[in-house]
């Protein structure tokens, strides 16, 4: 049986500063520069959620996008979106936001919700020339 991979892509804007508090004020800048803007900065991000699963005999799907569209949508946009990472979202407590962290704890809430078929890859775009990929390695 045919093994296809299947893509949803979401976008959503979020808020974050780019901070360790275990560093000096000095060392944070020298390592994040404007990303350590203590007033925060925001992007709009793109995720692509990607499922790898057997082509179904009767649908012809892998999975049908939009069943995946709304659980990305209720528990990763809807909490999210219009937010800022370091104070509005439960998950990202005490995580420094950057990109690789956002896209393994999007991983940990996702990976139990995709059955039958398997999360195969998550990316996420920062911004047009900065993304992340995640294969839950
Ligand atoms: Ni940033």
């Amino acid at each position: 049986m045919p093994r296809v991979t299947v893509t949803r892509r979401v976008r959503f804007n979020a808020a974050h500063r780019v901070h360790n508090p275990e560093l000096s004020e000095a060392e944070n800048t020298r390592l994040f520069g404007k990303c350590n803007n203590p007033n925060w900065h925001g992007h709009n991000y793109t995720l692509d959620v990607s499922v790898e699963g057997d082509v179904d005999q009767k649908t012809g799907y892998v999975w049908d996008l939009s069943q995946l569209k709304k659980i990305v949508e209720r528990e990763i946009v809807d909490i999210v979106d219009h937010k800022n990472f370091n104070l509005d979202v439960p998950f990202m407590k005490g995580i420094i936001p950057t990109s690789e962290n956002i896209i393994t704890a999007f991983w940990k809430i996702l990976a139990p919700q995709v059955n039958p078929g398997k999360l195969s890859r998550l990316v996420l775009w920062e911004t047009e020339n900065n993304y992340v990929e995640y294969t839950g390695k």
